[in-house]
């Protein structure tokens, strides 16, 4: 089959899936056909996550290939953690990971707990809290703000915000936004939990 038509095949056959609620199964097929391989991260958004990374605890959920720590300045953390609901994201981000400051595991942002154990500088996801629906979305953000330092970050991109407008309004209703850039339909969000302190500050940078 040539290799459009398999993709968009691929990706109708995961997005029936997600609706009948099999969301790793289908997950793991769009992974095992390496649709997420090629992804390329855009050079703004590193640069903005590596500015607002402290050198502490990052968490990346819905890491997909695992690739983002590879961007990022060696002493931009002392731990990160990549979670992806894909088992076979996780195995292939294990497989090629060569950094001892780096591991990944499987789990879904659904199954994420509050911890008092180690609390968390940055939390980054790229293009997946858009697949929360809104009690999801809500009960996430919850432990989020558990789980982080007092002045810790969220870190949330989405690749449109046309698209995506509903998961995006969510947040600016329930976190503090720090700021705001838009790259084209692009935005990349830096928001903290509403008990700390925050600026207000929307960039329009040119796509
Ligand atoms: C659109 S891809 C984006 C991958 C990567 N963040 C990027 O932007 O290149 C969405 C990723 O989120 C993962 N994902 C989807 N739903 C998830 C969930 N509920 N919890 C954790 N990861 C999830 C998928 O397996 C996939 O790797």
């Amino acid at each position: 089959m040539e290799t459009g038509i398999k993709f968009v095949a691929i990706r109708s056959l995961s997005k029936a899936l997600r609706i009948v609620g099999l969301k790793q199964y289908a997950w793991n097929i769009e992974h095992k056909s390496l649709f997420w391989l090629t992804n390329k991260k855009s050079q703004l958004m590193i640069d903005i996550i590596a500015e607002i990374l402290n050198g502490g605890v990052v968490v990346e959920f819905g890491c997909g290939d695992g690739t983002l720590p590879l961007y990022l300045p060696e002493d931009g953390f002392s731990k990160y953690t990549g979670y992806d609901i894909s088992s076979v994201a996780i195995q292939m981000c294990q497989k090629a990971n060569r950094n001892p400051k780096v591991s990944f595991d499987t789990k879904g942002m659904e199954s994420w707990e509050e911890h008092d154990a180690e609390k968390v500088d940055t939390i980054i996801c790229e293009e997946c809290l858009n697949y929360l629906d809104e009690p999801s979305l809500n009960r996430f953000l919850n432990v989020c703000c558990s789980n982080l330092k007092p002045d810790g970050q969220i870190f949330a991109a989405f690749h449109s915000r046309t698209k995506h407008a509903r998961t995006i309004e969510q947040i600016r209703n329930s976190m503090n936004i720090v700021k705001e850039i838009n790259q084209g339909q692009r935005i990349y969000m830096i928001v903290r939990c509403k008990t700390s302190a925050a600026t207000v500050d929307g960039v329009d940078v040119p796509s």
